[in-house]
Formats: structure tokens, C-alpha cells, sequence
């Protein structure tokens, strides 16, 4: 996989809130409508361990406990976007952490309930996406549409 290619793609997980709430659709809509294209993409539901594997960047965190139970607690949704700088443009369209503070339209301003249910998660970009995106999918299942 080129540099480019990293660059050009982020992960995307729609957290346990938003599949409850029959929510896949209504994202994925929102983020497809914004120019990204989904190229892996699966249902999971983790398990604590890999729940804390997948947050350990957290461990020590007031949340890390609560945060790790929340993302094991039903299915999630892990989509492998691509976009040019993808990982920026997606935390754009999915707004702040706090859904109370995310800028209008973005999709943590209209669906989030809370800080911690707020119903997506989207790579930092300083946090290595290209390990996120691996911790969910093998290179053989990502389908490169450029
Ligand atoms: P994410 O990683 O999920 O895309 O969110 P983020 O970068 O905006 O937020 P981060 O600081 O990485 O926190 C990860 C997730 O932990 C929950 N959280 N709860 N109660 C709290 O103060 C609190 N702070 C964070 C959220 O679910 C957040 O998305
Ligand atoms: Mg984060």
C-alpha cells in the first residue's frame, strides 16, 4: 500500500448507541453524501478484551472503563473509508466528542445523546488510522475504488 493510499483512508465505527437506534443507514448516508467511499466494510461485536485492545491509548482514562464496556456492549459498524485526507475530513463531518459542542449538521451534533454515546468513532489523525484500520480488516479485504 502506497503512502498515498494511507493518507487517503481513515476508519470509521458506528458505535453500539447508533446500531441500536437503527442509525447505520441515516450515517453512512451523511458520510457517503460528503464524498468519502466505503471500502471495507463489516458488523462486529467485541469482545471486552478486544475492546480494550482497540481503546488501549485510553487505559488510565476516568472514561477507559465505561468506554470499554460501551463499545463491547452490542454490534458496532467498522467502515474503511477513503477520501483525499481522509482522517481530517472525516472528523470534520463527525464534529467534537461532546455531541453539545460539535458544530452543526456534523453527525455527532445531530445524533449523539452524551460525551460518551456519541454514536460514531472516527481515527485522530495523529493517532495512526492505518493501525485502526488493520485492528478490523486485512489488506485483501479493503477495495480500492481510485
Ligand atoms: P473517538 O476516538 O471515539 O473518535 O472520539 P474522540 O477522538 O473525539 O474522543 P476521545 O478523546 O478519543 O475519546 C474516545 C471516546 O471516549 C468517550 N469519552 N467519554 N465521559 C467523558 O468525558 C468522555 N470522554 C471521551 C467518547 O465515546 C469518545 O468518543
Ligand atoms: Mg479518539
Amino acid at each position: 500500500m502506497s503512502i498515498l493510499t494511507a493518507m487517503n483512508r481513515t476508519l470509521l465505527i458506528i458505535k453500539p448507541d447508533a446500531v441500536k437506534r437503527n442509525l447505520i443507514g441515516t450515517i453512512l448516508k451523511q458520510i457517503v453524501d460528503a464524498g468519502f467511499r466505503i471500502v471495507g466494510m463489516k458488523m462486529v461485536w467485541l469482545t471486552k478484551e478486544r475492546g480494550e485492545t482497540f481503546y488501549e491509548i485510553h487505559k488510565g482514562k476516568d472514561f477507559y472503563n465505561w468506554l470499554v464496556d460501551f463499545i463491547s456492549s452490542g454490534p458496532i459498524v467498522a467502515c474503511c473509508l477513503q477520501f483525499p485526507n481522509a482522517p481530517t475530513k472525516l472528523r470534520e463531518v463527525v464534529g467534537a466528542t461532546d455531541p453539545k459542542k460539535a458544530a452543526h449538521g456534523t453527525v455527532r451534533n445531530l445524533y449523539g445523546t452524551s460525551v460518551g454515546e456519541n454514536v460514531v468513532h472516527a481515527s485522530a489523525p495523529d493517532e495512526d488510522p492505518h493501525h485502526e484500520i488493520q485492528f478490523f480488516f486485512m489488506e485483501e479485504e479493503l477495495f480500492d475504488h481510485s
